[in-house]
């Protein structure tokens, strides 16, 4: 995976996906413990990074914060050009070593501003903010994207080999379009056609979860690597064990029992430091519904913990909600 435009040494072409509100520093931490190729920032608009007030730059300057253990990619999106290259040299001047741009993102929020997957309808200004950022930066800038639009406008390949022309050291692909949102399956097979239009690496993303269905996008895709989200929720190790499994690297030791326990309470103790107790509480309880579905643990201590206000009995009562049902029963 290591090229000229992309020169750095990843321990495998596994790669955390960005997902607003959920891939803070803490959580970005919890997965590069286990093990992970890298890991991506959330979306941070480049508009607060660069011209909102001084609380909320302040909060989108926290989201680009860089971790250790791996590589972290620090992804903006926005639709002016100005912006987009300060956020940049914004976040690497943080000491973001990959700086990603955002052109996948659906939501309407986004798109309405005419950024995330918007982009893919406007190519001309999609290369205007691209080179806005590769000229803004020396480290290498990546782009995420989706498959187009619509079925209509399956567009990736050309905005990839523009994009690769400008100096895209790396794209990721989502394998739907932005019209089917997250419905459907994702289409891995139809990701190859950006990996043939472009020399540089692409990664394949969607609905990838385990090795078994890494090793399917792989195939169908014939990517450089594969890029996990919603599989990562409640399983930080799930990076690792596909990137054992399939690039034969140790294989990380997933929790159980009491070393679950200990492992949501040591991430549910740095959301409440990163964020402060309030507000941590309240980003925290995803985290925690998520790590209990993945363990199978209690359905009715889960719901307590959703409400619970006091971290001291959120932490009491962890290691009794993380205890699978079959086996309380
Ligand atoms: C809650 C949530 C937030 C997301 N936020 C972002 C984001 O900030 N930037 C982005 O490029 N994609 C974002 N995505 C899309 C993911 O990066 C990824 O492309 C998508 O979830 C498909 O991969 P998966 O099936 O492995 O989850 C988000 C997805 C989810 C579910």
């Amino acid at each position: 995976m290591t090229t000229d435009k992309f020169p750095i040494t990843l321990t495998s072409p596994v790669i955390l996906a960005p997902m607003s509100g959920i891939t803070d520093l803490p959580f970005r931490q919890a997965v590069a413990r286990f093990g992970a190729g890298m890991v991506v920032s959330e979306m941070i608009s480049s508009g607060e990074m660069v011209t909102a007030r001084p609380s909320r730059r302040a909060a989108s300057r926290a989201r680009a914060e860089i971790g250790d253990g791996v590589p972290t990619s620090v992804q903006i999106a926005g639709r002016e050009a100005g912006s987009m290259a300060e956020a940049a040299r914004i976040a690497e001047g943080q000491g973001a070593p990959v700086i990603d741009i955002n052109m996948g993102c659906p939501a309407k929020k986004v798109v309405g501003g005419l950024s995330g997957s918007a982009l893919m309808r406007d190519l001309d200004l999609a290369l205007t903010l691209i080179d806005a950022v590769i000229n803004a930066v020396r480290v290498p800038v990546t782009l995420k994207m989706r498959l187009g639009w619509d079925f209509d406008c399956l567009n990736a390949p050309l905005l990839a080999q523009r994009a690769e022309a400008a100096g895209i050291a790396m794209f990721t692909v989502h394998g739907r379009t932005r019209s089917q949102f997250y419905t459907g399956q994702a289409d891995w097979h139809a990701i190859r056609s950006v990996v043939d239009a472009v020399s540089v690496p692409v990664i394949a993303n969607g609905d990838i979860r385990d090795a078994k269905t890494a090793r399917r996008a792989l195939a169908q895709s014939n990517a450089a690597g594969v890029m996990i989200g919603r599989g990562a929720q409640g399983r930080p190790w799930a990076l690792a064990e596909i990137a054992a499994e399939l690039y034969g690297l140790t294989p990380p030791e997933i929790p159980h029992g009491a070393a679950l326990a200990d492992q949501v309470c040591d991430h549910y103790e740095s959301i409440l430091s990163f964020y402060g107790k309030d507000l941590g509480v309240r980003i925290a309880r995803k985290h925690l519904g998520w790590y209990v579905d993945a363990a199978g643990g209690s359905v009715a201590l889960r719901s307590r913990l959703m409400r619970e206000k006091d971290p001291a009995t959120v932490l009491a009562i962890l290691p009794d909600a993380l205890t699978r049902q079959k086996e309380a029963a």
